[in-house]
């Protein structure tokens, strides 16, 4: 397939946006595994570098400076070794994130229907903190407020549907070597 880098070099990541329940972090380790590049993780990233899950920051700290965080360590991982990143779902609510994106990484939106992200994660999620409680009301709002964000950075989507992340891997490959 072609290089993730081989467009642009300037673009040589390859990120994976989309809802939490979409497969990114499942997904993103197969791809560096095909691709030889270095699986990233942002949350485990940002838990690494702050000593606190994500969670916990929300509890400690709140949204607005965990976004803060979100967006320093994401400049840190584009400033390091090629990788295939797994993001968190709302690192493409600051305008500064998605131009980062666009402009060092092929994007892939995995894109998966609201009922099967409801069905995966309609449990009060603690470890989602903009999940808890309802999730399927909350999910059903965030998917309305970034699905136009989602679109505005990707390159392709790819429509997870329930497959699994081995044949969700299968078809990022896939779009990435027709776009
Ligand atoms: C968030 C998604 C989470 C995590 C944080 C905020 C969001 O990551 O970054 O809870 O705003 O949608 P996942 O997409 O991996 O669940």
């Amino acid at each position: 397939m072609a290089s993730p880098g081989g467009v642009d070099p300037s673009r040589r990541h390859l990120a994976l946006v989309g809802l939490s329940g979409s497969g990114k972090s499942s997904v993103a380790p197969i791809l560096a595994t095909r691709l030889a590049l270095l699986p990233v993780d942002l949350d485990e990233r940002i838990s690494g570098a702050t000593g606190s899950t994500v969670p916990e920051l929300f509890d400690r700290v709140g949204e607005t400076p965990f976004r803060w965080i979100e967006s320093r360590i994401l400049e840190s991982v584009l400033d390091g070794p090629d990788a295939v990143i797994a993001t968190g779902g709302g690192v493409v609510l600051a305008s500064a994130n998605r131009r980062a994106l666009r402009a060092r990484c092929r994007v892939v939106w995995l894109r998966t229907p609201i009922d099967v992200l409801v069905a995966r994660l309609a449990v009060d999620d603690q470890e989602r903190p903009l999940l808890r409680g309802d999730a399927a009301t909350s999910l059903r709002r965030l998917s309305a407020e970034r699905e136009a964000l989602y679109a505005e950075v990707a390159d392709v989507v790819v429509d997870t549907g329930v497959l699994e992340p081995e044949a969700v891997a299968d078809a990022v490959e896939e779009e990435l070597e027709g776009d």
